[in-house]
């Protein structure tokens, strides 16, 4: 069924086909979102059901073949949970009795007169409408029991309400473990201070809501990475307190930890580091480190966005040059000695190594530049060097 649209497709069974075409004519003047299909009999019914998307039955008792009870019982073997409506002339306790056990979901004797129409229009909202509702909340519940993210409602005291079952398998705790419990005991007790400050600002903001990372140590030892969203709902009935979104994002920030690492040594390494971006016009440093800065004198803003060739000048080699853009164009890698100048104009004897890196998919995304400065001496009596040798 679906539960997005209030449109109620309803199949109505009886015998007599003046009595079902009045009935659809009743019923759709009644209510403008009831759609009214036919059956003269159960089995041309069921034959319907197989077919069509019916979202309620409203059938006769009395009718050859198979009777409305039996019809009923034909349908829940089929169709448990559909809406089942016995609008019979034909109205004696007995049958009540026997259609309730057999399943139906309300029962309805036809009496004289057009009223039972409205009265027919008007079960049949309502049971649809509950039935949808009952649909919507029971889907909520799935999402919410299958969550893989853990959710939490705590208290403004922190003390947890309610707490879904996917806890376990993100933190280790069973659900009914952690109720009535402290929900700051969950984080390690050095991250405890900063974390619980933004839990008492979250508390002083309805509606608001904050984003937390935290570790957590499970009962199985293991420490993980917990990243929470909380949001205040303490005035919303009937959630009352602040609801809290957990999952684990140790791998993520395991990955981060390892960046950095990386990122501090290239940051700290003690010889020039620069990154180029051939993808752009003419191949701009996008990265310098800084000795690379200490090297030249140039700042990281005055670096990045132009191509290596500023610290070229007088005494630059145009052979060495020629090879440089060679081996870049070549992809190869390459390193050489030139004469290159400081931002303060004074020149310095470098030994640059400039090296194409690749993607996964084995395409150069950039160029790595090394810089290093050897003594002024080595370079007096040459104009370039060639070190290719040096290079793998
Ligand atoms: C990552 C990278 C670092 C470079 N570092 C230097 C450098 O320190 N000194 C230098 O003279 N040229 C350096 N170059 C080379 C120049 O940027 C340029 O490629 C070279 O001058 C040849 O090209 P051109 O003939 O268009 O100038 C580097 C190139 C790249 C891609």
């Amino acid at each position: 069924m679906d539960v997005t649209t209030d449109f109620v497709r309803l199949l109505h069974v009886d015998d007599n086909p003046a009595i079902t075409e009045l009935t659809a004519t009743y019923l759709e003047r009644e209510d403008e979102r009831i759609s009214v299909t036919t059956a003269t009999g159960a089995e041309a019914a069921l034959d319907i059901l197989a077919t069509d998307e019916i979202d309620c039955v409203v059938s006769d008792y009395n009718m050859p073949g198979l009777n409305g009870i039996e019809f009923l019982e034909a349908v829940r073997r089929e169709y448990p949970d559909l809406l089942f409506i016995l609008f019979t002339g034909r109205g004696s306790e007995e049958i009540a009795s026997e259609a309730i056990s057999a399943g139906v979901s309300d029962y309805l004797q036809k009496g004289g007169g057009t009223d039972k129409y409205a009265l027919l229009a008007n079960r049949v909202g309502n049971a649809v409408q509950k039935r949808r509702n009952e649909r919507a909340r029971e889907r909520d519940q799935a999402i919410i029991t299958e969550a893989t993210d853990a959710i939490l409602v705590v208290g403004a005291d922190a003390t947890v309400q309610y707490a879904t079952p996917s806890t376990e398998a993100v933190m280790g705790r069973a659900a009914a473990d952690l109720r009535g419990t402290d929900a700051s005991e969950l984080i390690v007790p050095a991250d405890r201070p900063r974390v619980m400050a933004e839990f008492a600002a979250l508390v002083a903001d309805p509606g608001g809501h904050r984003t937390v990372e935290f570790r957590h140590d499970r009962p199985d030892g293991t420490r993980i990475w917990i990243e929470t969203r909380g949001r205040n709902l303490l005035d919303r009935e009937p959630v009352d307190g602040i609801v809290i979104y957990g999952r684990d994002v140790t791998d993520r920030k395991e990955r981060e930890t390892e960046l950095r690492r990386q990122s501090r040594i290239i940051e700290q390494a003690p010889i020039g580091i620069t990154c180029s971006d051939p993808s752009r016009e003419d191949n701009p440093l996008v990265y310098a480190n800084a000795a690379f800065e200490a090297l030249t004198g140039y700042e990281f803003e005055e670096i990045v966005g132009r191509n290596c060739r500023f610290l070229q000048g007088e005494r630059t080699d145009p052979a060495s040059v020629a090879a440089m853009r060679d081996a870049i164009d070549a992809r190869e890698p390459i390193t050489v000695d030139v004469w290159n100048y400081r931002k303060d104009g004074t020149e310095f004897w470098n030994q640059v190594t400039i090296s194409p890196i690749e993607d996964d998919d084995g395409d150069i995304t950039q160029f790595v530049g090394f810089q290093q400065s050897l003594p002024a001496e080595t370079g007096d009596d040459q104009k370039s060097t060639r070190r290719d040798d040096d290079v793998d």
